[in-house]
């Protein structure tokens, strides 16, 4: 049975606009959805961390948005330089942290410790983590792509209690579909996102896995976003470069069934 508030649409704009610029794509966004008043949808909209104050404001009005992080520090507060801690992106309106996207296991070296902590101070200021997982072109070619997930989230998410864990959403990112043009096929989606909710019901049972929001992202976009949304283990998704461009990004957002 689907549970319907498990849907979700998130537009991750990476290091991407200026403030001006990331203001223009906001407020078109919040205008074409207003003109879908009836559409009972959940949107998180994760820009820069410096914009996040002030799209959290422009978007207050309209409950459907949540406005977001791409990171966080794996530390409470202190002499760290540089870094940006869950309650500051609490403190200025953010609603939910992106945690383990790929850019930056691969770039910043992000261990599954680190992983968790963030995940942890996320849940400790009641925001939403968004936990991605995802295997590399070469998991997918070797056939270990289901043993790679598993592991992501055995050794990090899944050391949360059930409490926290059921506030929390999973993005499944294949690397080789992010930034790519090549998607993963509704087949390889509907694949991998049954075998992560049978991980979850299997360490937290089936009540909570069916509750679970487990998101599909890379190269998801207009075209493809209806037929990946209707599968039935894919609650919605979390979407990089169709999600600077207003109207591919409401097209998305419409997909959800
Ligand atoms: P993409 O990025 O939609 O541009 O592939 C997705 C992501 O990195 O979250």
């Amino acid at each position: 049975m689907r549970n319907l508030d498990r849907k979700l649409v998130a537009g991750n704009w990476k290091m991407n606009l200026l403030r001006q610029d990331a203001q223009w794509l906001m407020a078109e966004i919040i205008g074409m959805l207003a003109d879908e008043e009836s559409r009972d949808v959940r949107v998180a909209i994760i820009p820069s961390f410096v914009h996040i104050g002030a799209l959290a404001q422009q978007a207050s009005a309209d409950k459907r948005f949540g406005i977001g992080a791409q990171n966080c520090s794996d530390k409470i507060s202190g002499a760290y330089t540089g870094e940006v801690s869950a309650s500051m992106i609490n403190s200025v309106g953010g609603k939910y942290i992106i945690i383990g996207h790929s850019e930056r296991r691969a770039y910043f070296n992000e261990s599954n410790e680190q992983l968790l902590n963030k995940t942890k101070l996320t849940l400790s200021e009641k925001l939403t983590p968004i936990f991605c997982c995802g295997e590399l072109l070469a998991d997918r070619n070797s056939e270990n792509y289901f043993e790679i997930v598993k592991q992501q989230l055995t050794n990090s998410l899944f050391e949360l209690s059930v409490d926290d864990f059921k506030n929390t959403v999973i993005a499944y990112e294949p690397v080789w579909a992010i930034g790519t043009g090549l998607t993963a096929s509704p087949d390889q989606a509907q694949e991998m996102h049954a075998f992560i909710r049978k991980l979850v019901a299997d360490k937290y049972g089936a009540d909570i896995a069916d509750q679970t929001t487990i998101l599909y992202g890379g190269s998801c976009n207009e075209k493809n976003a209806k037929e990946l949304f209707s599968l039935p283990d894919v609650d919605g998704g979390l979407i990089g470069g169709a999600a600077l461009k207003s109207r591919s990004f409401i097209e998305i957002i419409k997909a959800l069934p």
